[in-house]
């Protein structure tokens, strides 16, 4: 017969016991906790994605026929409210370079700009040798395996064991020997291969601060030249953007300092002009050059105005460890656009009640009076036809950053559809484009 008393000591002590097992646990399990969100802080910290290389995009077999007729995704980049924020989203590397019918335009316009304009449209300092290079062969391995029918290799070679590669670029016709040594700048190679402007960035070990090395921007749509943003700061080349050091600076340092290889990014900003000038658009245009820029546009018919979509991407090397940005422009006229619900609204709330700093910026001001009533018929038809109605509540769309209708409508070697009967796939407005060009500094 075991003692009552026993009995009572014995639980009394499993008790306590119980309690201070569960307390130390708690205590270590506490502690763990803490430390494990301190390693996962840090880990995040220090990596956005994992050490893991990139994958090699899918092909996509379009031949250069098809290209011809090619639609590449449909940018709809507009925010109500509107606030000035990172807006930065994962890219599908398929996307990196992507492909649309106006690429013979592109590629044909960066020549004549940069033989005419040169070192106000690319440029590079000595310290980018690495990154140009390591950029150079990023873009010809992307582009042979994402579009095996638009870029042949003829001769094959690693660049990193001297050899390099002889690529034709079958939508142009030209040859690129790009064997070692190269006869010309790595960066004239990728202007001659890819639509995109690029614009090479490293941080500066001494001041940990980054700066821009090299450029090949023959696009960059405002009044601003490479000769006036090479060699600076991502600070000193911000200066002018609206609100930068209270809504972008931080974040830009911080995504920056902990950006991965395997961890590309994609965004989109616009802005309106009235001609498809890739140089500098016409809203851009400064008073010496162009003394008559309202009378220009007054005698526009705002069926004309498009938006430019300025589509950028930014991924770091993982042997130079830079950081390449890209930016490509893409316009829409607004007609086109026309009977995508909420558009028309949404171009017109923005162009008139945006922040203020960011419709200077964007020079709104010069013509949204001209435009006004264009868009105001445009939202009384899409009320009067159903699109939309009177009280629809007025924000960014759900597709956001892409029209409504374009994860339903993708046919893969034919690109997006927009099917709006105000749409014409088969328009190319390349030969207008080149008619626009008539002030100097065009
Ligand atoms: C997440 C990264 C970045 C963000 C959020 C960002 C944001 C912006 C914004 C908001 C503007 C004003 C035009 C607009 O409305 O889009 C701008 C302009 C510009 N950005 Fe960035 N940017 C980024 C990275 C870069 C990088 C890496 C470069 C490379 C040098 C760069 C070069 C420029 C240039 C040259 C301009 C035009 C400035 C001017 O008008 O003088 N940006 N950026």
């Amino acid at each position: 017969m075991i003692d009552p008393g026993y009995v009572i000591l014995f639980l009394g002590l499993s008790i306590s016991l119980l309690l201070s097992r569960k307390h130390v646990v708690s205590l270590i399990s506490s502690f763990r906790s803490k430390t494990a969100a301190v390693d996962e802080e840090k880990a995040r910290r220090n990596s956005y994605g994992s050490d893991e290389p990139l994958k090699p995009p899918t092909p996509l077999m379009i031949t250069p026929e098809q290209v011809s007729n090619f639609d590449d995704r449909p940018w709809r980049p507009f925010r109500w409210p509107y606030h000035q924020t990172m807006s930065i989203f994962k890219l599908d590397m398929n996307h990196w370079l992507d492909m649309d019918k106006y690429y013979v335009h592109y590629i044909e316009e960066k020549k004549r700009i940069i033989q005419k304009y040169g070192k106000e449209n690319i440029d590079w300092l000595p310290d980018s040798e690495d990154a140009t290079f390591e950029l150079m062969q990023t873009v010809v391995d992307h582009l042979i395996v994402r579009y095996p029918l638009l870029f042949t290799v003829l001769k094959d070679g690693d660049f990193y064991e001297g050899k390099g590669k002889i690529i034709k670029n079958e939508i142009t016709k030209e040859i690129l020997d790009m064997t070692l040594p190269l006869k010309e700048h790595p960066l004239m190679y990728v202007t001659k291969l890819a639509k995109e402007d690029f614009y090479i960035v490293k941080k500066n070990p001494v001041d940990d601060l980054h700066y821009l090395v090299a450029a090949a921007v023959p696009f960059p749509g405002g009044s601003f030249g490479v000769d006036h943003k090479i060699g600076k700061t991502l600070d000193v080349i911000h200066s002018d953007v609206p609100y930068y050091k209270e809504k972008l600076k931080k974040s830009m340092e911080r995504w920056f300092d902990r950006m991965k290889p395997n961890d590309p990014v994609e965004r989109a900003s616009w802005y309106i002009s009235w001609d498809h000038k890739l140089k500098v658009n016409n809203v851009y245009q400064l008073p010496k050059y162009v003394p008559n820029l309202v009378a220009d546009l007054e005698s526009t018919d705002p069926r004309e105005f498009n938006v430019r979509v300025e589509r950028q991407t930014l991924r770091r090397l993982p042997r130079s460890n830079a950081i390449i940005f890209t930016n490509h422009p893409i316009f829409y006229s607004i007609e086109e656009m026309k009977d995508e619900p909420l558009v028309p609204s949404l171009i017109k709330k923005i162009i008139y009640e945006g922040p203020k700093d960011i419709i200077k910026y964007k020079n709104f001001e010069v013509f949204r009076d001209h435009i006004a009533s264009y868009l105001d018929g445009l939202i009384k038809r899409q009320i009067d036809k159903g699109i939309i109605k009177e009280d629809t509540p007025l924000k960014t769309l759900p597709s956001y950053p892409f029209a409504h209708w374009a994860k339903t409508d993708f046919d893969f070697v034919n690109g997006w559809n927009n099917p709006s009967p105000a749409y014409d796939k088969s328009a190319n407005y390349s030969e207008k484009a080149k008619k626009e060009l008539v002030h100097q500094n065009d």
